[in-house]
Protein backbone atom coordinates (compact mmCIF):
# COMPACT_ATOMS: atom_id res chain seq x y z
CA UNK A 1 0.00 0.00 0.00
CA UNK A 2 1.16 3.54 -0.92
CA UNK A 3 -0.08 6.48 0.16
CA UNK A 4 0.09 10.28 -1.48
CA UNK A 5 -1.09 13.52 -0.52
CA UNK A 6 -1.63 16.19 -2.66
CA UNK A 7 -3.21 19.32 -3.01
CA UNK A 8 -6.49 19.33 -4.68
CA UNK A 9 -5.81 21.84 -7.48
CA UNK A 10 -8.04 22.03 -10.90
CA UNK A 11 -6.82 18.63 -11.99
CA UNK A 12 -8.36 16.45 -8.48
CA UNK A 13 -10.67 19.10 -7.29
CA UNK A 14 -13.46 16.34 -8.95
CA UNK A 15 -11.93 13.38 -6.45
CA UNK A 16 -11.94 15.57 -3.95
CA UNK A 17 -15.70 16.56 -4.14
CA UNK A 18 -16.34 12.76 -4.79
CA UNK A 19 -15.08 12.09 -1.27
CA UNK A 20 -16.27 15.00 0.84
CA UNK A 21 -19.59 14.37 -0.90
CA UNK A 22 -19.76 10.75 -0.33
CA UNK A 23 -19.13 10.63 3.35
CA UNK A 24 -21.06 13.94 3.77
CA UNK A 25 -23.47 13.90 2.03
CA UNK A 26 -23.97 9.67 1.38
CA UNK A 27 -23.87 10.15 -1.85
CA UNK A 28 -21.90 12.54 -5.19
CA UNK A 29 -24.60 14.69 -5.74
CA UNK A 30 -25.50 16.38 -9.01
CA UNK A 31 -26.33 19.72 -6.77
CA UNK A 32 -23.70 22.40 -7.23
CA UNK A 33 -20.77 22.44 -4.96
CA UNK A 34 -19.75 24.94 -2.48
CA UNK A 35 -16.64 26.45 -3.74
CA UNK A 36 -13.36 27.21 -1.81
CA UNK A 37 -13.63 29.91 0.61
CA UNK A 38 -11.06 32.33 0.86
CA UNK A 39 -7.85 31.25 2.08
CA UNK A 40 -9.25 27.21 1.75
CA UNK A 41 -7.47 25.15 0.19
CA UNK A 42 -8.38 21.42 -0.32
CA UNK A 43 -5.85 18.29 0.26
CA UNK A 44 -6.54 14.63 -1.04
CA UNK A 45 -4.63 11.36 0.20
CA UNK A 46 -4.46 8.85 -2.64
CA UNK A 47 -4.11 5.20 -1.71
CA UNK A 48 -2.03 3.17 -4.41
CA UNK A 49 -3.06 6.10 -6.64
CA UNK A 50 -6.83 5.98 -5.92
CA UNK A 51 -8.63 8.63 -3.86
CA UNK A 52 -8.96 7.87 -0.33
CA UNK A 53 -9.42 10.51 2.13
CA UNK A 54 -9.68 14.29 2.01
CA UNK A 55 -9.68 17.71 4.03
CA UNK A 56 -9.52 21.12 3.81
CA UNK A 57 -7.66 24.22 5.68
CA UNK A 58 -8.69 27.37 5.75
CA UNK A 59 -5.72 30.08 6.68
CA UNK A 60 -7.57 32.53 9.39
CA UNK A 61 -6.05 34.59 12.51
CA UNK A 62 -7.02 33.74 15.97
CA UNK A 63 -6.59 36.21 18.70
CA UNK A 64 -5.05 35.33 22.09
CA UNK A 65 -6.40 37.97 23.77
CA UNK A 66 -4.24 40.78 22.44
CA UNK A 67 -2.04 38.79 20.57
CA UNK A 68 -2.37 37.54 16.80
CA UNK A 69 -1.82 33.61 16.06
CA UNK A 70 -2.01 32.82 12.41
CA UNK A 71 -3.95 29.49 11.88
CA UNK A 72 -4.94 26.64 9.97
CA UNK A 73 -8.56 25.33 9.98
CA UNK A 74 -8.56 22.19 9.06
CA UNK A 75 -12.54 20.83 8.26
CA UNK A 76 -14.38 17.81 6.58
CA UNK A 77 -11.74 15.30 7.71
CA UNK A 78 -13.58 12.32 5.15
CA UNK A 79 -12.54 8.67 3.84
CA UNK A 80 -14.26 6.89 1.71
CA UNK A 81 -15.44 3.84 3.33
CA UNK A 82 -13.50 1.34 1.67
CA UNK A 83 -10.42 2.75 2.55
CA UNK A 84 -11.64 3.04 6.24
CA UNK A 85 -8.95 2.12 8.86
CA UNK A 86 -6.44 1.69 6.66
CA UNK A 87 -4.39 4.12 7.50
CA UNK A 88 -5.30 7.15 5.19
CA UNK A 89 -6.65 9.91 7.25
CA UNK A 90 -3.73 9.50 9.66
CA UNK A 91 -1.70 9.51 6.98
CA UNK A 92 -3.43 12.83 5.41
CA UNK A 93 -3.51 14.54 9.15
CA UNK A 94 -0.03 13.85 9.22
CA UNK A 95 1.07 15.19 5.66
CA UNK A 96 -1.13 18.31 6.30
CA UNK A 97 1.16 19.01 9.43
CA UNK A 98 4.20 19.61 7.26
CA UNK A 99 1.88 21.60 4.59
CA UNK A 100 0.58 23.99 7.21
CA UNK A 101 4.29 24.77 8.33
CA UNK A 102 5.29 25.17 4.70
CA UNK A 103 2.25 28.01 4.72
CA UNK A 104 3.63 29.77 7.60
CA UNK A 105 1.02 28.90 9.90
CA UNK A 106 1.53 29.28 13.68
CA UNK A 107 -1.07 27.20 15.07
CA UNK A 108 -4.49 24.67 13.65
CA UNK A 109 -7.84 24.16 15.14
CA UNK A 110 -10.83 22.17 14.20
CA UNK A 111 -14.00 20.73 15.89
CA UNK A 112 -13.34 16.84 16.50
CA UNK A 113 -15.77 14.11 15.81
CA UNK A 114 -13.97 11.86 18.44
CA UNK A 115 -11.49 13.73 20.51
CA UNK A 116 -8.98 10.68 20.66
CA UNK A 117 -8.43 10.22 17.25
CA UNK A 118 -6.92 13.94 16.92
CA UNK A 119 -5.07 13.85 20.06
CA UNK A 120 -2.54 11.33 17.99
CA UNK A 121 -1.99 14.18 16.15
CA UNK A 122 -0.63 16.81 18.82
CA UNK A 123 -4.27 18.38 18.65
CA UNK A 124 -5.41 19.28 22.43
CA UNK A 125 -8.82 20.60 23.41
CA UNK A 126 -8.54 23.91 24.00
CA UNK A 127 -12.18 26.20 24.26
CA UNK A 128 -15.79 24.93 24.28
CA UNK A 129 -19.35 26.93 24.94
CA UNK A 130 -21.77 26.97 27.34
CA UNK A 131 -24.69 25.84 25.71
CA UNK A 132 -27.70 27.53 28.06
CA UNK A 133 -31.11 26.24 27.28
CA UNK A 134 -33.52 28.24 29.51
CA UNK A 135 -37.43 27.43 30.03
CA UNK A 136 -39.21 30.78 28.78
CA UNK A 137 -40.61 31.44 32.49
CA UNK A 138 -36.74 30.87 34.10
CA UNK A 139 -35.68 33.91 31.92
CA UNK A 140 -35.09 36.75 34.49
CA UNK A 141 -37.13 39.68 34.62
CA UNK A 142 -34.75 42.39 34.64
CA UNK A 143 -34.19 46.22 32.50
CA UNK A 144 -31.18 46.32 30.80
CA UNK A 145 -31.44 49.50 29.78
CA UNK A 146 -30.00 49.67 26.42
CA UNK A 147 -32.14 50.70 23.27
CA UNK A 148 -32.46 47.73 20.77
CA UNK A 149 -32.59 48.09 17.04
CA UNK A 150 -32.67 45.67 14.15
CA UNK A 151 -29.43 45.79 11.91
CA UNK A 152 -29.67 44.07 8.36
CA UNK A 153 -27.41 41.49 7.14
CA UNK A 154 -25.59 43.55 4.87
CA UNK A 155 -24.68 46.20 7.77
CA UNK A 156 -23.37 43.30 10.22
CA UNK A 157 -19.74 44.18 9.76
CA UNK A 158 -21.28 47.67 11.83
CA UNK A 159 -21.11 44.93 14.67
CA UNK A 160 -17.45 44.10 14.53
CA UNK A 161 -16.25 46.07 17.04
CA UNK A 162 -18.31 44.24 19.57
CA UNK A 163 -17.31 41.08 18.28
CA UNK A 164 -13.53 42.33 17.73
CA UNK A 165 -13.44 43.52 21.33
CA UNK A 166 -15.14 40.20 22.62
CA UNK A 167 -12.65 38.01 21.06
CA UNK A 168 -9.99 40.08 21.86
CA UNK A 169 -10.67 40.01 25.91
CA UNK A 170 -10.31 35.62 25.04
CA UNK A 171 -8.50 33.37 23.25
CA UNK A 172 -9.30 31.15 20.18
CA UNK A 173 -12.10 33.10 18.26
CA UNK A 174 -11.08 34.79 14.08
CA UNK A 175 -10.59 37.86 13.59
CA UNK A 176 -12.94 38.23 11.04
CA UNK A 177 -13.22 39.44 7.89
CA UNK A 178 -16.27 40.79 5.55
CA UNK A 179 -15.85 37.22 4.19
CA UNK A 180 -16.35 35.40 7.45
CA UNK A 181 -19.04 37.62 8.52
CA UNK A 182 -20.82 36.71 5.96
CA UNK A 183 -19.84 32.70 5.96
CA UNK A 184 -21.03 33.00 9.65
CA UNK A 185 -24.55 34.32 8.69
CA UNK A 186 -25.78 32.16 5.79
CA UNK A 187 -27.26 32.08 3.15
CA UNK A 188 -30.28 32.70 4.93
CA UNK A 189 -29.55 35.44 7.33
CA UNK A 190 -31.02 35.41 10.77
CA UNK A 191 -32.52 38.48 12.55
CA UNK A 192 -29.97 40.19 14.31
CA UNK A 193 -30.27 43.40 17.41
CA UNK A 194 -27.72 45.21 18.41
CA UNK A 195 -28.44 47.36 21.75
CA UNK A 196 -26.72 50.63 22.69
CA UNK A 197 -25.53 53.14 20.40
CA UNK A 198 -22.63 52.82 19.70
CA UNK A 199 -23.88 48.49 20.23
CA UNK A 200 -22.67 47.32 23.68
CA UNK A 201 -23.77 43.74 22.73
CA UNK A 202 -25.66 41.90 19.80
CA UNK A 203 -27.07 38.64 18.90
CA UNK A 204 -29.13 37.18 16.16
CA UNK A 205 -31.69 34.49 16.43
CA UNK A 206 -33.82 31.85 14.69
CA UNK A 207 -37.44 32.50 16.04
CA UNK A 208 -39.07 28.90 15.84
CA UNK A 209 -43.30 28.71 15.54
CA UNK A 210 -45.45 29.20 18.70
CA UNK A 211 -44.21 27.40 21.24
CA UNK A 212 -40.97 26.27 20.36
CA UNK A 213 -37.25 26.81 20.93
CA UNK A 214 -35.83 30.24 19.85
CA UNK A 215 -32.33 29.56 18.84
CA UNK A 216 -30.14 32.46 19.29
CA UNK A 217 -26.94 32.15 16.45
CA UNK A 218 -24.34 34.05 18.36
CA UNK A 219 -24.24 36.68 20.85
CA UNK A 220 -21.48 38.86 22.14
CA UNK A 221 -21.00 41.79 24.34
CA UNK A 222 -18.90 44.62 25.74
CA UNK A 223 -20.46 45.54 29.14
CA UNK A 224 -22.56 43.67 31.98
CA UNK A 225 -25.81 46.51 31.26
CA UNK A 226 -24.79 45.02 27.00
CA UNK A 227 -25.11 41.64 28.49
CA UNK A 228 -28.44 42.49 30.57
CA UNK A 229 -30.10 43.96 27.70
CA UNK A 230 -29.83 40.98 25.57
CA UNK A 231 -31.22 39.25 28.73
CA UNK A 232 -34.50 41.84 28.65
CA UNK A 233 -34.30 41.23 24.71
CA UNK A 234 -34.02 37.39 25.06
CA UNK A 235 -36.97 37.59 27.95
CA UNK A 236 -39.70 39.35 25.70
CA UNK A 237 -39.44 37.04 22.71
CA UNK A 238 -39.85 34.19 25.29
CA UNK A 239 -43.53 35.06 25.39
CA UNK A 240 -44.46 33.44 22.85
CA UNK A 241 -41.52 30.26 23.28
CA UNK A 242 -41.33 27.43 25.26
CA UNK A 243 -37.51 27.65 25.38
CA UNK A 244 -34.58 30.01 24.47
CA UNK A 245 -31.50 28.95 23.94
CA UNK A 246 -27.97 30.24 23.48
CA UNK A 247 -24.05 29.87 23.67
CA UNK A 248 -21.97 31.61 26.11
CA UNK A 249 -17.90 31.47 26.78
CA UNK A 250 -17.21 30.15 30.16
CA UNK A 251 -16.50 33.22 31.29
CA UNK A 252 -20.09 34.39 30.17
CA UNK A 253 -22.12 35.88 32.59
CA UNK A 254 -25.15 34.22 32.60
CA UNK A 255 -23.99 31.24 34.74
CA UNK A 256 -22.35 32.94 37.92
CA UNK A 257 -25.43 35.56 37.62
CA UNK A 258 -28.64 34.12 36.72
CA UNK A 259 -28.76 30.27 36.88
CA UNK A 260 -31.59 29.03 38.46
CA UNK A 261 -33.56 25.44 38.45
CA UNK A 262 -35.06 24.22 35.46
CA UNK A 263 -31.84 25.58 33.10
CA UNK A 264 -29.84 23.13 31.46
CA UNK A 265 -25.85 24.45 30.71
CA UNK A 266 -23.80 21.45 28.62
CA UNK A 267 -20.56 21.49 27.29
CA UNK A 268 -20.72 22.65 23.21
CA UNK A 269 -18.70 22.61 20.36
CA UNK A 270 -15.04 21.87 22.05
CA UNK A 271 -12.25 22.82 20.25
CA UNK A 272 -8.92 21.26 19.50
CA UNK A 273 -6.13 23.32 18.83
CA UNK A 274 -2.49 22.30 17.67
CA UNK A 275 1.11 24.16 17.22
CA UNK A 276 2.10 24.20 13.95
CA UNK A 277 5.23 26.03 13.99
CA UNK A 278 6.59 26.50 17.46
CA UNK A 279 8.77 29.62 17.35
CA UNK A 280 6.00 31.21 15.24
CA UNK A 281 3.46 30.31 17.74
CA UNK A 282 5.48 31.71 20.71
CA UNK A 283 7.10 34.60 19.29
CA UNK A 284 4.07 37.09 20.08
CA UNK A 285 4.89 35.99 24.06
CA UNK A 286 8.10 37.26 23.98
CA UNK A 287 8.81 40.00 26.42
CA UNK A 288 10.12 39.82 30.16
CA UNK A 289 10.86 36.25 30.63
CA UNK A 290 13.99 36.16 28.44
CA UNK A 291 15.92 33.34 29.09
CA UNK A 292 13.75 30.08 29.87
CA UNK A 293 14.42 27.08 28.26
CA UNK A 294 12.15 24.73 27.05
CA UNK A 295 12.52 20.74 26.46
CA UNK A 296 9.37 20.15 23.75
CA UNK A 297 8.31 16.48 22.21
CA UNK A 298 6.84 15.98 18.88
CA UNK A 299 6.95 12.82 17.79
CA UNK A 300 4.55 13.95 14.72
CA UNK A 301 6.33 17.04 13.77
CA UNK A 302 9.99 16.85 14.60
CA UNK A 303 10.58 20.38 13.52
CA UNK A 304 9.05 21.26 16.90
CA UNK A 305 10.84 18.65 19.07
CA UNK A 306 13.96 19.73 20.77
CA UNK A 307 15.16 22.50 23.25
CA UNK A 308 14.22 25.96 22.69
CA UNK A 309 15.39 28.98 24.36
CA UNK A 310 13.14 31.83 24.71
CA UNK A 311 14.79 35.42 23.92
CA UNK A 312 14.62 38.02 22.09
CA UNK A 313 13.31 35.26 19.46
CA UNK A 314 12.67 31.61 19.74
CA UNK A 315 15.60 30.05 19.41
CA UNK A 316 16.95 26.21 18.97
CA UNK A 317 20.00 25.21 20.96
CA UNK A 318 21.81 21.64 20.69
CA UNK A 319 22.90 21.43 24.49
CA UNK A 320 21.83 22.72 27.80
CA UNK A 321 19.48 21.93 30.53
CA UNK A 322 15.44 22.98 30.14
CA UNK A 323 13.92 24.95 32.60
CA UNK A 324 10.47 22.78 31.53
CA UNK A 325 9.32 20.24 29.62
CA UNK A 326 6.33 19.21 28.32
CA UNK A 327 4.46 17.64 25.15
CA UNK A 328 3.77 19.64 22.14
CA UNK A 329 -0.17 19.09 23.10
CA UNK A 330 0.79 20.47 26.53
CA UNK A 331 2.12 23.71 25.00
CA UNK A 332 -0.76 24.48 22.89
CA UNK A 333 -2.84 24.51 25.77
CA UNK A 334 -0.47 27.02 27.39
CA UNK A 335 -0.42 28.60 24.26
CA UNK A 336 -3.98 29.12 23.88
CA UNK A 337 -4.39 29.76 27.66
CA UNK A 338 -6.93 26.59 28.27
CA UNK A 339 -5.07 25.70 31.11
CA UNK A 340 -2.59 27.69 33.69
CA UNK A 341 1.25 26.39 33.92
CA UNK A 342 0.59 26.07 37.64
CA UNK A 343 -2.45 23.34 37.10
CA UNK A 344 -0.64 21.39 34.33
CA UNK A 345 2.74 21.43 36.56
CA UNK A 346 0.42 20.34 39.59
CA UNK A 347 -0.40 17.02 37.64
CA UNK A 348 3.06 16.38 36.16
CA UNK A 349 2.04 17.61 32.87
CA UNK A 350 4.19 20.08 32.78
CA UNK A 351 7.80 19.40 33.82
CA UNK A 352 9.70 22.34 35.88
CA UNK A 353 13.19 22.58 37.71
CA UNK A 354 11.57 25.35 40.48
CA UNK A 355 8.16 26.87 41.28
CA UNK A 356 9.62 30.21 40.16
CA UNK A 357 9.77 28.56 36.55
CA UNK A 358 6.42 27.76 37.03
CA UNK A 359 5.73 31.58 38.26
CA UNK A 360 7.26 32.46 35.00
CA UNK A 361 5.72 30.19 32.25
CA UNK A 362 2.17 31.67 34.18
CA UNK A 363 2.85 35.11 33.20
CA UNK A 364 4.58 34.44 29.80
CA UNK A 365 1.08 32.77 29.18
CA UNK A 366 -1.72 33.97 31.55
CA UNK A 367 -4.73 31.46 31.45
CA UNK A 368 -7.76 32.93 29.09
CA UNK A 369 -11.61 31.57 28.50
CA UNK A 370 -10.84 29.89 25.42
CA UNK A 371 -13.96 30.18 22.96
CA UNK A 372 -13.97 29.75 19.09
CA UNK A 373 -17.45 31.77 17.97
CA UNK A 374 -17.25 30.50 14.28
CA UNK A 375 -17.11 27.48 12.55
CA UNK A 376 -16.22 25.53 9.87
C1 LIG B 1 -12.79 9.70 10.88
C2 LIG B 1 -12.27 9.12 9.59
C3 LIG B 1 -11.85 10.27 8.68
C4 LIG B 1 -11.07 8.21 9.89
O1 LIG B 1 -10.56 7.77 8.66
P1 LIG B 1 -9.63 6.46 8.47
O2 LIG B 1 -8.92 6.65 7.19
O3 LIG B 1 -10.44 5.24 8.64
O4 LIG B 1 -8.65 6.62 9.68
P2 LIG B 1 -7.31 5.80 9.93
O5 LIG B 1 -7.32 4.51 9.19
O6 LIG B 1 -6.16 6.69 9.67
O7 LIG B 1 -7.56 5.58 11.45
C5 LIG B 1 -6.62 5.27 12.31
C6 LIG B 1 -7.19 5.16 13.70
O8 LIG B 1 -8.15 6.19 13.96
C7 LIG B 1 -9.16 5.70 14.84
N1 LIG B 1 -10.45 5.79 14.19
C8 LIG B 1 -10.69 5.77 12.88
N2 LIG B 1 -12.00 5.89 12.66
C9 LIG B 1 -12.58 6.01 13.85
C10 LIG B 1 -13.91 6.16 14.28
N3 LIG B 1 -14.93 6.22 13.40
N4 LIG B 1 -14.16 6.26 15.59
C11 LIG B 1 -13.14 6.19 16.48
N5 LIG B 1 -11.87 6.05 16.13
C12 LIG B 1 -11.59 5.96 14.84
C13 LIG B 1 -8.81 4.29 15.16
O9 LIG B 1 -8.11 4.30 16.38
C14 LIG B 1 -7.91 3.88 14.03
O10 LIG B 1 -6.99 3.00 14.46
P3 LIG B 1 -7.26 1.40 14.42
O11 LIG B 1 -7.46 1.06 13.00
O12 LIG B 1 -6.02 0.87 15.03
O13 LIG B 1 -8.48 1.16 15.26
C15 LIG B 1 -13.33 8.26 8.87
O14 LIG B 1 -13.85 7.33 9.81
C16 LIG B 1 -14.50 9.08 8.31
O15 LIG B 1 -14.44 9.57 7.18
N6 LIG B 1 -15.57 9.23 9.11
C17 LIG B 1 -16.77 9.96 8.71
C18 LIG B 1 -16.53 11.45 8.65
C19 LIG B 1 -15.98 12.00 9.95
O16 LIG B 1 -16.47 11.73 11.03
N7 LIG B 1 -14.95 12.85 9.84
C20 LIG B 1 -14.33 13.53 10.94
C21 LIG B 1 -14.82 14.92 11.01
S1 LIG B 1 -14.04 15.83 12.32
Amino acid sequence: MSFETREAGQDLALAWRGVVETVYRNRPSDEPFEPAREGEKRYLTLLDGRPASACSVTRTTVARNDKDLSCGCVAVVATLPEHRRTGAASRLMTDVLGTMRDEGLAISALYAFREPFYRKFGYATCGWRWQIKCPAHRLPRIDGGLPVRQVSAKDSPSLDPVYTSFARARSGSFMRTEADWKDRLGKRPPSIYAFGEPAEAYLWVNLSDFWGEAVVGEVAWTSSRGHASVLTFLSGIAASQSTVTWCEPRDGLFVPHYLDQGISVALHRPTMFRLIDLPLSLAPFLGEEKGLVLRVSDQLAPWNQGLWRLGDSVERITEGDPDAEMGIDVLAQLVLGECSAWQLASVGLLKATSPAVVERLGRLFPQSSVVCMDFF
